[in-house]
């Protein structure tokens, strides 16, 4: 029997952190996944002669989805299309302009779903909406219904042949003047993979947007997620927020504004504490490597995950006013509170940190603790309640000298 929609989406939810890969013909340029409209000089005709030199050599989705499960993630998403309409998968006589035509010669969508699967990740495909090579953004009405056919057989091909845990689309809001079809695309959808997670985003400026009732998760692109409020919603939907590892989503080689393994472990947290997925991003090479950089970056932030462990996985947010950016973190057998901006304890003459330690108060938080230790030292806190004002106090000691793990996850007992 198929997973209810409840189901899905609570898997969906303990799979927490996922790795985003923006990979096609634009990673030869290394300027990004957009190139081939932001750059006048680029004409489409030079630009498909990129798949002569489009060898994948490195692309191999085993070592991938590795990569992914060793640093703390559950699931993987990879562009298998793209908006310049190159396919990563083999689109068995639908276009020419797919990867097993291409000097690769070979499916990569095919390689990365197995890999995941042999990982235990979790494997989801994005696929574009908006196809500039096939102009979907400027033709004409009619034309579009077409565009239309041919996108609904591409997905096809996808939702039967490759084994996914869910469908990422991006790029319905490059028009608002056409009918996209969804209920048929979801629909599509649902005789495929009924267990699939579905995403579409609503992109920059429309973050946490419900824009059909199939959508298993909203996105929050390159933002903050809000709680959201679903109390008028007819379905509980998930929340999820992407971010690229510096300004762009396909590799930018020239972009050095990296976020560091604090970062990320600040941001992962946030998304927790606020009921939403973290997708982090990376932009393999021309020949589909990781670069160095995200890989260690992101390793870094994974062996805080081993530390804080099943808080982040299956932590649900719960309702209570903590101060800074503190909060309070439910499983089914633990309650967690979450602490940030802590100093180190050190000298005076060597140490120079923000923050701060000392007592910080809970408001409203309907339990009785009567302890908590901190989850990385076992360190026991000291704890007071005030039931009268319903306000708890932990004694949060600041990082001893010789470590800062960002944020600092204690148990409450
Ligand atoms: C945007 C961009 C796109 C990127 C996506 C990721 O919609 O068009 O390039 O794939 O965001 O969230």
């Amino acid at each position: 029997m198929a997973l209810t929609r409840p189901d899905r989406i609570a898997g969906f939810e303990e799979r927490a952190y996922g790795l985003f890969l923006h990979w096609g013909l634009y990673a030869q340029l290394g300027r990004g996944e957009w190139i081939l409209h932001n750059d006048d000089d680029i004409t489409p005709e030079e630009y498909e002669t990129l798949t002569e030199s489009f060898t994948a050599a490195d692309w191999d989705g085993r070592e991938i989805a590795r990569f992914a499960r060793e640093s703390g993630m559950g699931y993987a998403v990879l562009t298998a299309r793209h908006h310049d309409g190159f396919s990563l998968y083999d689109t068995r006589g639908l276009s020419d302009y797919d990867a097993p035509h291409a000097a690769a010669g070979r499916d990569l969508v095919e390689d990365f779903v197995e890999g995941c699967r042999a990982e235990g990740i979790e494997p989801f495909l994005y696929h574009t909406t908006l196809d500039w090579h096939w102009g979907s953004d400027t033709c004409d009405q009619s034309s579009f219904e077409e565009y239309i056919t041919y996108l609904h057989d591409s997905l096809e091909i996808v939702l039967e042949h490759y084994d996914i845990g869910g469908i990422w689309f991006d790029g319905d809001w490059s028009r608002d003047d056409v009918d996209w079809h969804l209920d048929d695309r979801y629909e599509l959808v649902r005789e495929y993979r009924p267990e699939a997670i579905v995403v579409n985003n609503t992109g920059i400026g429309n973050e946490g947007e419900i824009s059909h009732p199939e959508i298993d998760s909203v996105t929050f692109e390159q933002s903050e997620p809000e709680p959201l409020d679903r109390s008028g919603a007819d379905q509980y939907v998930a929340a999820e927020m992407c971010q690229t590892m510096n300004g762009h989503w396909g590799i930018g080689a020239d972009d050095y504004a990296y976020k560091s393994p604090g970062d990320i472990i600040e941001t992962l947290a946030t998304c927790r504490g606020r009921g939403a997925n973290y997708l982090l991003n990376i932009g393999p090479t021309a020949e589909g490597a990781l670069p160095a950089y995200e890989q260690a970056a992101i390793r870094r932030a994974g062996d805080w995950i081993d530390d804080v462990g099943q808080s982040i996985y299956e932590g649900r947010p719960v309702e209570c006013s903590c101060q800074g950016r503190d909060f309070v973190l439910e499983t089914d057998d633990g309650l967690f509170y979450l602490a940030f901006d802590l100093s180190i304890s050190g000298h005076e003459n060597v140490t120079v940190t923000t923050g701060g330690s000392g007592p910080r108060s809970i408001a409203g938080l309907d339990r009785d603790i009567s302890g908590a230790r901190w989850l990385d030292s076992g360190e026991e806190l000291t704890v007071f309640q005030a039931a009268s004002e319903s306000i708890t106090t932990i004694d949060c000691t600041g990082f001893p000298y010789g470590s800062d793990t960002v944020v600092r996850v204690a148990e409450l007992q």
